[in-house]
């Protein structure tokens, strides 16, 4: 099994390896030795279909030196691909998208997966994620962080979106069904929480339940040493859900609110419902009364119509060290929303330099922050050793800033580390441990 995009594909692929692992199945980490293999896609930008697909031709050739393998492709790109699919990648034996996966047991048990019982020593151990087939030596700690979904679907159709299109319309959990799963991944050794939806300031149960509501319900429970959650809408995100995060005595200092741009007429043709007026006042509240957070953001640059001015707009106001962390895309059409066919498109070279000053005005911010923490013990949320470097281990801190410190007897078996950081890089931190 392996995952690409976001934490719910993440979440969904969790959630089949359970079922399959329940049926009997046990997780292979070289698809050369594979019965049944499952790729869970994304289709968020076309890089992200491009190399979903580019690793459907390589596990073609597994399909072919063993025929009676199953190749099983789920998430955004089956359920947009459907068709293309069938002419484009052949030899895929069945498709499921997210909302499919109530077939997925049935399609199991037709490929003559049937026990219904996990085999007598099996542990349930999670398959690896995205570009890291095989490596399994953060398998030890996953059980330190849950993923717990409460919302599916999205119906605010950002018009640049294909999520609405796979994912399907908006569905809020029960508290109650919410609740027992954090019970559960924190019987299981959880540390930290991330609760998840498109947009979880929709959360809107059918008894009155909203966001804020559920974060104050959810302080009840023990045990959970972080909580967070992803991702927030500016449009929905308001001062009742920052006055709880006030009064939560877990929640990990740190907040994901996507401005997408600052410019208000680019603002309005991606229908964010918002402008940046609103959206910096926010802000403001956000940061008066939740001082020494860290806020991140996603940004879009050449958004079809976005003029030299509109992106200036948004340069300002990242150069202004408004974000401690931002993830910025340069826009890719996707076929079906209305932002593939408005005019003008922006070149791609031009989208290029764009993406590049953002990324350079942000880097610069980025590094701010990271620097601050020099001569700081903080604590560390282990991940496991460092993919660079065997001899250090890698966690993250409840800002979510990566920390490598060195690895040891000590170090390796513990879930949080405290860490006197010596070191700041554009990418994190390093130090010693306290
Ligand atoms: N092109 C570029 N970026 C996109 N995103 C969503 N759709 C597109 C697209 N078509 C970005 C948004 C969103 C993040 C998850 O991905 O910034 O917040
Ligand atoms: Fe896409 Fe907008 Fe929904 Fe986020 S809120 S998933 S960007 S449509």
């Amino acid at each position: 099994m392996q995952t690409f995009g976001c934490q719910m594909n993440v979440a969904d692929s969790n959630g089949l390896a359970h079922q399959a692992w329940s049926m009997g199945c046990t997780f292979v980490a070289d698809p050369a030795l594979a019965d049944i293999m499952i790729l869970n896609t994304c289709a968020i930008r076309e890089k992200a279909e491009t190399r979903v697909y580019g690793r459907l031709g390589q596990l073609k050739l597994f399909k072919d030196a063993r025929p009676d393998s199953k190749l099983l492709v789920c998430g955004c790109l089956a359920e947009k691909d459907r068709e293309i699919m069938r002419s484009k990648a052949p030899w895929v034996d069945a498709l499921l998208g997210p909302r499919d996966y109530r077939q997925f047991k049935r399609l199991l048990d037709r490929w003559g997966v049937a026990t219904d019982s996990p085999p007598a020593d099996a542990i349930f151990t999670m398959p690896s994620a995205e570009d890291d087939p095989g490596h399994d030596s953060h398998q030890a700690y996953a059980h330190l962080r849950a993923l717990v979904n409460i919302t599916r679907g999205c119906e605010k159709f950002c018009t640049y979106c294909i999520v609405p299109y796979t994912r399907g319309p908006l569905e809020s959990i029960d508290p109650e069904e919410i609740e027992a799963q954090i019970r559960r991944e924190v019987k299981a050794g959880a540390k930290e929480i991330m609760l998840l939806g498109q947009n979880v300031n929709s959360y809107s149960h059918d008894s009155g339940l909203d966001f804020a509501g559920l974060l104050v319900r959810l302080k009840a429970i023990e045990g959970v040493e972080r909580l967070t959650f992803l991702t927030s809408h500016p449009k929905d995100f308001d001062r009742a859900v920052v006055d709880a995060l006030a009064e939560l005595p877990n929640a990990a200092p740190r907040m994901h609110l996507p401005m997408q741009s600052a410019s208000n007429a680019v603002l309005e043709k991606m229908a964010r419902l918002y402008t940046i007026e609103e959206y910096l006042d926010k802000v403001a509240y956000f940061r008066e009364r939740l001082p020494g957070w860290a806020l991140t953001t996603d940004i879009i640059v050449g958004y079809p119509t976005e003029t030299e001015a509109d992106f200036e707009k948004t340069l300002e106001v990242v150069g202004a060290g408004t974000f401690e962390q931002a993830f910025i895309f340069a826009y890719s059409p996707r076929a079906g929303t209305p932002a593939a066919t408005m005019t003008p498109q922006v070149p791609q070279a031009e989208k290029i330099r764009r993406l590049q000053a953002v990324n350079a005005a942000q880097n610069d911010a980025t590094r701010r922050f990271h620097e601050s923490f020099i001569g700081d013990t903080v604590r560390v949320l282990t991940q496991g050793p460092s993919k660079k470097d065997a001899t250090r281990m890698a966690g993250k801190t409840g800002h979510n800033v990566t920390v490598v410190y060195p690895r040891d007897a000590r170090t390796e078996h513990r879930a949080f580390v405290d860490v006197e950081i010596d070191q700041a890089y554009n990418w994190g931190l390093s130090g010693i441990v306290a």
